[in-house]
């Protein structure tokens, strides 16, 4: 029998996915989710709910003791660049401050084991493609930023409570499973937005800027499977196991511009798409493309989806079976 796993952010479209495989490896799932992004009909049978927030350390700390949680898996967070250059306060206040609560929380339950939802966006404008672990990092956005802050938070957390961290810098989630997918309200990602448009769901797509130096102008990045994405977590929990801690990056090590990703949702849905050139989206860097080495040899892990087009085919069916996303 595995132990029993808290993950936050359950009811994500990451942290879903990553649930159903939890399950599926025979752990014991609690999902704290306070439903501000996540969905009720996410949260697979088989796994307790607590509703509620990161922050609210009494709620959390009941959690973790009544249901002897061995690790927990992080992923509640705001996490949209455009909008975290916006409204910064509650970047830092939801990403930073109440995951201090949750450290809290877990030290005052002697729960010394997370695994923690980072991103790409600690990186800034890399300097070099791809980008390893060891790259500088200078976020240029606010959620790039918060999830910086927040992995030397865990590092100085370990050195005083022994806590064992593993941040994930995930690039660029992409598909879905058979029953899980991406609903985000509003969706601001580029896949489903692309097939939104394609679906006729939405009358077209802007393109954020076409003057990036990149081959044909648009941004590019590396997408990587959220399938993937969840079996990392489940090698990630391993490795903690073996006192392991760390940062690694997630990804396939391969770049498709924006366009390039039309294109292969037009070929993937067999539709135009209807696309216009807008303004740049402040906060977004030129080329995010991930080095995985380090997550494939200490980890173990290797993508098992690394195809975009397996992805956006992915994305397509579960739009397909959820035309208007989840029902709640
Ligand atoms: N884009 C468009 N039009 C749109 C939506 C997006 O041109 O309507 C562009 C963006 O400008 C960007 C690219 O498509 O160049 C991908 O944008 P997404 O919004 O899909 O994803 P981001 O790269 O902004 O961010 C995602 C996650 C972050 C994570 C990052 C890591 O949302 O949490 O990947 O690379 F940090």
């Amino acid at each position: 029998m595995k132990p029993n796993i808290l993950v936050t952010g359950g009811a994500g479209y990451i942290g879903s996915v990553t649930v159903e495989r939890l399950l599926e490896a025979g752990y014991g799932v609690v999902i704290l989710d306070d439903l501000s992004k996540g969905h009720k009909s996410a949260i697979p049978d088989g796994c307790r709910f607590v509703e509620g927030n990161i922050g609210d350390t009494k709620l959390v700390e009941e959690a973790l003791r009544k249901n002897s949680i061995d690790s927990v898996i992080h992923f509640a967070a705001m996490s949209l660049v455009g909008e975290s250059m916006e409204r910064s306060g509650d970047y830092y206040s939801n990403n930073v401050v109440a995951g201090i609560r949750l450290l809290e929380a877990m030290d005052a339950t002697g729960v010394r084991k997370i695994v923690f939802s980072s991103s790409a966006g600690v990186y800034g404008e890399p300097e070099t493609i791809p980008i390893s672990e060891t790259n500088r990092t200078e976020p240029v956005n606010v959620y790039g930023d918060t999830k910086l802050i927040f992995e030397r938070v865990l590092s100085w957390q370990s050195e005083r409570t022994a806590l064992g961290h593993i941040s994930l810098r995930y690039f660029n989630a992409a598909g879905a499973s058979e029953r899980y997918g991406e609903d985000h309200r509003p969706e601001s990602h580029l896949i489903p937005i692309a097939l939104q448009a394609a679906a006729g769901k939405r009358p077209e797509l802007t393109v954020f800027g076409g003057d990036y130096e990149t081959p044909d102008g648009t941004c590019i990045r590396d997408y990587i499977d959220v399938r993937d994405l969840a079996d990392a977590h489940i090698a990630a929990l391993a490795a903690l196991d073996a006192g392991r801690s760390g940062v690694y990056n997630l990804g396939n090590g391969e770049g498709w511009s924006v366009l390039n990703v039309i294109e292969f949702a037009e070929e993937v849905t067999g539709l135009t798409i209807p696309r216009k050139m807008g303004a740049r989206r402040a906060g977004d860097p030129a080329r995010l493309v991930a080095s995985s080495s380090l997550a494939e040899s200490e980890l173990g892990w290797t993508p098992r989806h690394p195809e975009l087009r397996d992805m956006i085919e992915a994305a397509w069916k579960w739009l397909k079976n959820y035309p208007d996303g989840y029902p709640d």
